[in-house]
């Protein structure tokens, strides 16, 4: 595994539509890995390929509940409820602000294996599903702040 550049706020890259990733193989792979390492090294709990600077869709998570999940063009079927809570990005360091977001989700993608998978998420796992597909898009966090954190 090696570590990334990450890539911060300004940079057009993050601006951009990832592409669909057409097949998990070895170099997908090893990208989720370096993602992973990335991500634990700045203590985040997620990141998306566009934040190292790659266009593709894949997305990595550990919300520290013992799991850690790689995903390959993850996609929301079906969403539930609402949830407002404080979000901070590691592309976007110095701020902080409250996002609206689904409560559950169920998300559909292609794990490590190249099989399709399905499972539902709830509360901040569903958050930070919802924040990297939203790179995925071109969208920052900062985009759907309905509060700034400096006026809770
Ligand atoms: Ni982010």
């Amino acid at each position: 595994m090696a570590l990334r550049n990450l890539r911060y706020e300004g940079d057009e890259i993050l601006r951009k539509k990832s592409r669909e990733v057409p097949i998990v193989n070895d170099r997908v792979r090893m990208l989720m890995d370096d993602m992973l390492e990335t991500m634990y090294e700045f203590d985040g709990v997620g990141l998306a390929a566009p934040q190292v600077g790659i266009l593709k869709r894949v997305i990595v998570i550990d919300v520290e509940d013992g799991k850690v999940y790689k995903m390959a063009n993850p996609k929301i079927i079906n969403n539930s409820g609402e949830q407002s809570a404080q979000e901070g990005c590691l592309s976007v360091p110095e701020k902080k602000g409250v996002v609206s977001r689904p409560m559950k989700v169920t998300v559909e993608y292609t794990n490590e294996n190249n099989e399709i998978e399905k499972l539902e998420a709830e509360g901040l796992f569903a958050r930070a599903i919802c924040h990297e597909i939203d790179h995925l898009n071109g969208v920052l966090f900062v985009d759907r702040v309905i509060e700034d954190a400096n006026e809770e």
